[in-house]
């Protein structure tokens, strides 16, 4: 079972789809701590009581993002976990961090990227007037919400969208598609080949990790 770190902000709705699918069994996965960055993030009451270790890292309690960013690395290491899913994790994460997790680190945003990167991605496509929205996970790299693309899922977008009712939308496919991307991460079926992500046959050798 792959040991697994969570970085969380927020509600962690996407953090509980992780954890209901672990105990459901279907998710070879476990988390060995979640980390967020708010103090009160209503997913740390998720994780707590579900037994599930969790840490606070402010970040204004470091000087910069280099020293914040060694502050999260080492804690996920001391957490043992080889694996980092960013739910609802509101910080960017930096180099010191990614090179400690190569290939390593997934992100979900609620937009089909690369449309409406950043932040607000919702309500962005909302009053774009896009008529397809959806989410999108993907391997962390260096620049903001751009790494390779392992799975995506689409919704329609209607007129009298808010970025709420939009997002809400968004939200339902998001728990449905980030347990898979991680189960694929766990079973080793995932292989980055430039900016393609080939997801192999259940069951393949795993890909090699450098
Ligand atoms: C989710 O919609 C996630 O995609 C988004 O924040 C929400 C967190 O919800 N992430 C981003 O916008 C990252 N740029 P949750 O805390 O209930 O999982």
């Amino acid at each position: 079972t792959l040991p697994l770190g969570v970085l969380i902000s927020g509600g962690g709705s996407n953090l509980q789809s992780l954890i209901d699918r672990m105990e459901a069994g279907v998710l070879d996965a476990t988390i060995r701590t979640v980390i967020s960055n708010n103090p009160t993030a209503k997913g740390l009451d998720r994780a707590k009581r579900h037994g599930i270790p969790t840490r606070v890292l402010p970040h204004q309690d470091y000087p910069d993002r280099r020293e914040y960013d060694l502050a999260l690395t080492r804690a996920l290491q001391d957490a043992g976990v080889r694996a980092v899913a960013l739910a609802g994790f509101m910080r960017l994460v930096g180099p010191d961090l990614l090179a400690a997790f190569p290939w390593r680190v997934l992100n979900i945003h609620p937009a089909l990227l690369p449309s409406f990167p950043g932040l607000h991605a919702q309500e962005q496509g909302a009053a774009y007037g896009v008529r397809l929205a959806g989410c999108t996970v993907h391997f962390v790299d260096e620049k903001v919400d751009h790494g390779p693309v392992i799975i995506q899922a689409a919704v329609p977008a209607l007129a009298e969208d808010t970025g709420e009712t939009l997002g809400q939308r968004i939200l339902r496919l998001e728990h449905r598609i980030y347990p898979q991307a991680v189960q694929w991460l766990a079973q080793g079926r995932l292989e980055v080949q430039g900016r393609q992500v080939v997801v192999r046959p259940n069951g393949h050798p795993p890909a090699a990790l450098d």
